[in-house]
C-alpha cells in the first residue's frame, strides 16, 4: 500500500498546496499543473466545498495523487478518506491527529518545527515529515543541522517556498520535495489563467532537473 514517503518521492520536485474557492475550476486547475509536470496535488480543507473538489478530481483524474490538506480536526481524517483522498497533510501534530491518521489507514504529513517537534512525530512513527512554516534561509540553516541528529528523516518544507528558493532547499539531501501555493496561486486560479499555471509548474520542474 501507499507510503508517504512514497508520495513525497513521487511529488518531486513540487507538492502544490492548493486552495479551492470555486468548485467548478478545480478539474481545469488539477489538470494545468498535470499538464507542467505536477504527479501528486494537496487541497487544503480550509474552503466550503474542498472535499466535493477533491473527489472531483480524484474521479476525472486518476493519474494524480491527490491528498488532503491543513487537517486541523480529528474527524477531518475520516471525511477526507471518504471523499477520495489518499494521504493526509496538517501543519503540526498532537497526539489526537496521530491516532485519527492512524485510524483512517491514510499515510500522514505532521508538521513539525522544532526538534522536540520532529521527535514526537518519530516517536508516532514517522518518518516523512512537514516543516512548516518553512522560512527562508533560517529553514534551510535548520534542516542542515536536522541533518545530524535525525538520521533518515525526510522533510517537505512547505509555507514560503518561493521559485527563488526553491532550488535551495531542493539540493539539501534530507528535503524529498517542496510544497507551496506559489505554482497555483488565487489570483491566477481566479483568472483561470492555467497556461501561466502550467508555466510555473514546468518552471520549477525544469529548475529542479538544471
Ligand atoms: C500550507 O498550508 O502548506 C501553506 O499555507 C502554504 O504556504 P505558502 O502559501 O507560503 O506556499
Amino acid at each position: 500500500s501507499l507510503t508517504m514517503d512514497v508520495v513525497l518521492q513521487q511529488a518531486r520536485p513540487v507538492l502544490p498546496v492548493l486552495v479551492i474557492e470555486d468548485i467548478s475550476l478545480a478539474l481545469d486547475l488539477a489538470r494545468a499543473l498535470h499538464a507542467g509536470g505536477v504527479r501528486v496535488l494537496e487541497v487544503t480543507l480550509r474552503t466550503p466545498r474542498a472535499l466535493d473538489a477533491l473527489a472531483a478530481v480524484r474521479k476525472e483524474l486518476p493519474d494524480l495523487l491527490v491528498g488532503a490538506g491543513t487537517l486541523i480536526h480529528t474527524e477531518q481524517f475520516l471525511e477526507a478518506r471518504e471523499a477520495g483522498a489518499q494521504f493526509a497533510v496538517s501543519p503540526g501534530c498532537t497526539e489526537r491527529l496521530a491516532a485519527a491518521a492512524e485510524d483512517s489507514g491514510l499515510p500522514y504529513l505532521p508538521g513539525v518545527m522544532t526538534p522536540s517537534e520532529v521527535l514526537l512525530a518519530l516517536e508516532y512513527g514517522y518518518r516523512s515529515l512537514k516543516l512548516f512554516p518553512a522560512n527562508g534561509n533560517a529553514s534551510v540553516k535548520m534542516l542542515k543541522s536536522f541533518k545530524g541528529p535525525f538520521t533518515g528523516i525526510r522533510f517537505c518544507p512547505t509555507g514560503g517556498i518561493t521559485q527563488d528558493n526553491l532550488l535551495t532547499f531542493l539540493r539539501l539531501p534530507n528535503v524529498a520535495c517542496v510544497g507551496g501555493t506559489w505554482v497555483a496561486p488565487a489570483n491566477l486560479i481566479r483568472a483561470r489563467a492555467w497556461d501561466q499555471i502550467t508555466q510555473l509548474a514546468a518552471e520549477a520542474c525544469e529548475l529542479a532537473n538544471s
